[in-house]
């Protein structure tokens, strides 16, 4: 393939990833968008390896590599659980990190390119320099973020002490080390500062997200997915290929975009995300803000009970959360949808921003199971209507509809907007115990005058649900 041909092609694919991304923004386009992405995923495959950049030789190396990276991709895709695909993608984005350290290695070793002018010497060193140090920390930052999201590691902050200045430190080494590299006479010399570099880099990824609190994680999750994009971008300017570089700021820029709505959503700033501690898990100290700590007893209430106050309802809002991606109960969920909406209920659905584990986790459940779309509504547009409805269903949701956001301010997730279900006449929750949600903290919803726990799974119990509905 020539290379204006090979450039032809990066183009179109940069045009389908655009038009891939413009998709997913909307459920309905959502499917249509991701084949986009895969189609031009494959063309900026093909254009690179049938490119002018690959010699003969090359291209069974490459093959091979592509059979068996791709075995694996698929043998993960098919075997992860919709409940650890957040884990699955922050393990993608590890590899992207990595990627960009290797790549970065490789072309400093690699002597054989021959730079005009000392100036664009330092500039590729400097691409070099900047490229390991974004992947390494996004390396290390998904691994780290792999082992809190799949509960192998603890989500309570690790607050070491002085840990602003240690990280403060930890960059002005990096700036120092930096300017050595860049003054190294050979690659022996640069070689030094550039692994103290990485590990420096590998070290700050590791402690940035351990600071970082249960709570604040779905900012985690989205952040590590704009850096991965910036270390695509920076293997991009290593390996002076264009498709990489919009590609890059393409994920880069709609990372850091998904990073700013889970801010708002979550009323936090960027800044004091990184800062970390927020959402330990810590208990509210004794004495502190009275509305939020629980008090009284449980009512606990039976699935034919659930039934009858459902079928009795005009209004109904459904609170989906991560108990229902792990009960797979979404398609029960949308059959008792179906039949209060036969019955003439207006039923609909409340999405939190950060229900689940990852963003838009709720949505791609209930469009699997064929939820309309007109029924299911943002944070936003359903909060004021509460008041007016008789039964809220909370379906596996914890963090997301506990009051003490609101009522007690020395909660862990003080400030962060959450859906008022108890405002409805009546509320009731679903889950299997007592347990707290994601972010370790007791929710005062439970002990609600109001408030009905239908213990059990949620499958199981919308099993029942149903069953009292037909009969
Ligand atoms: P959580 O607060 O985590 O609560 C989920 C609840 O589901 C748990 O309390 C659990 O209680 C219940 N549950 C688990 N398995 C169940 C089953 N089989 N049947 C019935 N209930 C079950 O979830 P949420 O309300 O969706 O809030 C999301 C939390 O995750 C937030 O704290 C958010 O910050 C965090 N987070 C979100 C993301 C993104 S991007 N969305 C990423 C990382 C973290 P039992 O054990 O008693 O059943």
């Amino acid at each position: 393939m020539s290379a204006s041909l090979a450039t032809v092609a990066y183009i179109g694919a940069i045009i389908l990833f655009i038009m891939s991304l413009g998709g997913l923004s909307n459920p309905e386009t959502a499917r249509r968008g991701n084949f986009l992405g895969m189609a031009g995923m494959a063309l900026a495959v093909l254009a690179t390896v049938l490119g002018p950049r690959v010699t003969a030789a090359g291209i069974p190396w490459i093959v091979g590599a592509l059979v068996v990276g791709g075995a694996i991709g698929l043998y993960a895709a098919k075997k992860v659980q919709m409940t650890q695909m957040p884990e699955l993608v922050a393990l993608m984005h590890s590899l992207v990190g990595l990627a960009a350290c290797l790549v970065g290695f490789a072309s400093y070793v690699d002597t054989s390119t021959v730079f005009p002018t000392p100036v664009e010497k330092t500039i590729h060193e400097i691409e070099i320099y900047a490229g390991i140090l974004i992947g390494a920390v996004t390396f290390s930052g998904s691994i780290m973020a792999f082992g809190k999201l799949s509960g192998r590691i603890g989500g309570k902050p690790l607050l070491l002490p002085g840990r602003h200045w240690l990280n403060l430190v930890g960059l002005l080494v990096v700036l120092y080390f930096g300017g050595q590299f860049l003054q190294a006479g050979n690659t022996n010399a640069g070689m030094l500062p550039l692994l103290v570099m990485t590990v420096i880099a590998l070290a700050f990824g590791v402690h940035m997200v351990a600071a970082i609190g249960g709570a604040d994680m779905p900012v985690v999750v989205s952040m590590l997915n704009s850096y991965s994009g910036w270390a695509a971008a920076a293997t991009g300017f290593m390996l002076s290929n264009d498709l990489l570089i919009v590609t890059g700021a393409l994920v880069g820029s709609s990372g850091a975009i998904l990073s700013y709505i889970m801010c708002r959503a979550m009323n936090r700033n960027f800044i004091s995300v990184i800062a970390g501690g927020f959402g330990g898990g810590a208990p509210a100290p004794a004495g502190a803000g009275g509305a939020a700590e629980p008090q009284g007893e449980v009512t606990p209430v039976s699935a034919a009970e659930t039934a009858e106050l459902l079928k009795d309802s005009k209004h109904v809002i459904i609170v989906p959360g991560y108990g229902m991606a792990v009960a797979q109960a979404q398609h029960t969920v949308f059959e008792i949808t179906k039949l209060l909406r036969e019955k003439g209920v207006n039923v609909r659905f409340g999405i939190h921003p950060v229900a689940g584990r990852m963003p838009g986790h709720m949505n791609v459940l209930l469009a699997e199971a064929k939820v309309p779309y007109d029924i299911v509504l943002e944070m936003d547009e359903i909060n004021e209507d509460f008041p007016q409805t008789d039964v809220t269903m909370v379906i596996g949701a914890n963090d997301i509809v506990n009051p003490a956001a609101q009522d007690d301010p020395t909660s862990p997730i003080a400030g962060m907007p959450v859906l008022e279900v108890w405002k409805a006449k009546t509320s009731i929750v679903m889950k299997r115990s007592m347990a707290s949600g994601y972010a370790g903290v007791d929710n005062p919803l439970f002990y609600k005058d109001n408030n009905r726990m239908l213990f059990g799974d949620a499958k199981k119990m919308l099993d029942e649900v149903l069953a009292a509905l037909r009969a």
